[in-house]
């Protein structure tokens, strides 16, 4: 099952937050749409009475006897206040309770989380730090958190430069991002699925390409990923082209990024260890694939400008054994 599409904007409504999949959304969801019934309901009614009201007639009688000018309790006009304020008492005071109790169901998980992932926006991407009590089994990634199905996972956000907001509709609300500070969240998805989400405080002139991606998979494929992530790149060995791909990687992209293995390694730019195993690059800006690979080093900014990648300026041969390395990232 796949509720959100397997790609960034692939779906109609990737960023629907009319239908959620987890616990940390789901009695938001429930209060917003009740709220919108209950609004439209009120609309209709008020509108009724009023429409009423206006193309009522007075019986003849009544309006002979009446001075046209006396405001009084004629009739059992009174009557309709009490009924309406009562009536409104009620549905507003039910309407309070629901949305207290949303705001205690989503404000932190039923039982203790999984794991902790710490969320750190940048201009323009995320990254993100996987906890675990053994230090070895600590890993950075970037832009595409996996989480297992069924299971919720804390999330500590904060930021490196100006104010983010992490948010993934199909899981739960907005969190802020806030330099110096750092906000706690959780997530939890009960379908697999692929959940995007997206920055969603301005941030800049690349706001708009600050998405992320939840992969929510079964614990198994989960433990599997995380696993896989521990592991370091091999260091020698591989195809010539291979070979020739780390020294321009070396030469060119290591101030800025890490390949955890061949003894290099920048924090500019997110953590390629294992750039293979994500779907997207530049913060699901692109599908990750060989061809939008090379024209994303190349062009970097005329796809995505001010972004902190420069288009780096190599030749053919480097360009292609570059993306031949990059591609044993898996
Ligand atoms: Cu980061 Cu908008």
């Amino acid at each position: 099952m796949n509720p959100a599409g397997a790609l960034p904007g692939m779906d109609s409504l990737p960023m629907s937050y009319l239908h959620t999949f987890g616990p940390a959304a789901d009695p938001a969801t429930r209060l917003g749409w009740g709220l919108g019934i209950v609004s439209v309901a009120v609309v209709l009614i008020i509108s009724a009475l009023l429409l009423g009201g206006v193309f009522r007639r007075r019986s003849a009688a009544d309006a002979k006897q009446s001075d046209p000018l006396h405001v009084g309790r004629e009739g059992k006009g009174m009557r309709w206040i009490y009924i309406g304020v009562s009536l409104s008492t009620i549905v507003l005071m039910v309407l309070a309770i629901w949305t207290m109790e949303t705001i205690a169901a989503v404000s932190k998980p039923p039982g203790p989380p999984a794991f902790t992932i710490r969320v750190t926006g940048y201009q323009w991407w995320w990254r993100l730090r996987y906890e675990d009590k053994e230090p070895a089994r600590t890993f950075t990634a970037a832009n595409e958190i996996h989480i297992p199905v069924g299971m919720p996972v804390k999330l500590e956000i904060e930021s490196a430069d100006v104010i983010h907001s992490f948010w993934a509709p199909h899981l739960g609300g907005k969190t802020d991002a806030i330099p110096g500070q750092t906000n706690v969240s959780w997530i939890q998805a009960d379908w697999p699925g692929v959940y995007r989400g997206q920055c969603a405080e301005y941030c800049g002139a690349q706001h708009a390409h600050m998405a992320l991606l939840v992969i929510a998979e079964p614990p198994a494929d989960f433990k599997a990923w995380w696993g896989n992530q521990l592991r370091s790149v091999e260091e020698g060995g591989g195809s010539p082209s291979t070979i020739a791909g780390r020294t321009v990687f070396s030469e060119h992209c290591a101030a800025c990024h890490t390949v955890r293995g061949i003894g290099v390694g920048g924090i500019v730019g997110p953590d390629l260890t294992h750039l293979m195993s994500r779907q997207t690059i530049a913060s699901g800006t692109l599908h990750n694939d060989p061809a939008s690979l090379a024209e994303w080093i190349r062009h970097a900014q005329d796809l995505k400008p001010g972004t902190k990648m420069p288009s780096v300026q190599l030749s053919d041969d480097e360009l292609k054994s570059l993306t031949s390395f990059l591609q044993t990232l898996d």
